[in-house]
């Protein structure tokens, strides 16, 4: 039986928040944002293992009491080699066909049901995938005095989410291959590697915060979300 462990990258700054501390330390509903994120998967008995990727010199970290949670102080330069980092401190303690979802530390909102979705649509997948929603928005090409140029088809065209879904092995490999420079998500580590990951229908709740009208957001969802399961 093949394993779920998740990764959770927590090493960035959070420049676009502007905030005093990075945006997962951030006050939201009385404890910090990241608790939030982690508690999703600390419910759920599907999910073996939690690690969360901090920067080596973080000084924001406070424990959220869960057994299931391993920090690991192996933040690097950019996202992706913080993921790679984190895949290569575990791969002795994981089989290469174990699945690792990857998860941002700023995206508190995930819901049970989206994580139950996308743990049965790929439980039996060759390659993974990750949640994603369909572009809704008239998408328009700028010129470069801001202007118009034209209005671009959006269908076939989806928003990735996290979390995304691969085997350990094969996402390590991906990531090796693309390189960690370029700013890029798993799935398209993944693609680099000729592979083409599901997308698993995820929804507006599941955003991340990014800027901070974005925090505000978050506290209604999580809010209306408790408020649900009273
Ligand atoms: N992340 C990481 N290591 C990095 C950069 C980002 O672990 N070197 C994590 C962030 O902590 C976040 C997730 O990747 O949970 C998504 O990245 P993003 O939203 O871009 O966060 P930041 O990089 O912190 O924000 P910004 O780009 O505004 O600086
Ligand atoms: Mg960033």
């Amino acid at each position: 039986m093949r394993k779920n462990y998740v990764l959770i990258p927590a090493a960035g700054s959070g420049s676009r928040m502007g905030s005093e501390r990075p945006k997962q330390y951030l006050q939201l509903l009385g404890k910090p944002l990241i608790h939030h994120t982690l508690s999703v998967f600390e419910t759920h008995p599907a999910i073996e293992r939690i690690f969360v990727l901090l920067s080596p010199d973080d000084t924001y970290w406070t424990t959220c009491g869960s057994k299931k949670v391993t920090v690991l102080r192996c933040g690097g330069e950019t996202r992706a080699e913080t993921v790679l980092n984190g895949l290569n401190a575990i791969a002795d303690s994981v089989d290469e066909h174990d699945w690792v979802l990857v998860h941002d530390a700023a995206r508190p909102c995930l819901s049970r049901e989206l994580l139950d979705r996308l743990l049965d649509e790929l439980a039996n997948d060759s390659v993974g995938g990750l949640l994603a929603v369909p572009v809704a928005d008239t998408l328009k090409r700028a010129d470069k005095q801001q202007r118009v140029d034209r209005t671009e088809p959006r269908e076939g065209l989806w928003r990735a989410q996290t979390p995304q879904m691969f085997p350990h092995g094969l996402l390590r490999k991906a990531l090796q291959a693309i390189g960690t420079d370029a700013p890029t998500d798993e799935a398209q580590a993944i693609e680099f590697l000729g592979h083409a990951p599901k997308l698993v229908l995820g929804d507006g709740h599941n955003l991340k915060v990014t800027y901070p009208e974005d925090l505000a957001m978050a506290g209604l969802i999580l809010g209306d979300m408790e408020n649900n399961n009273d």
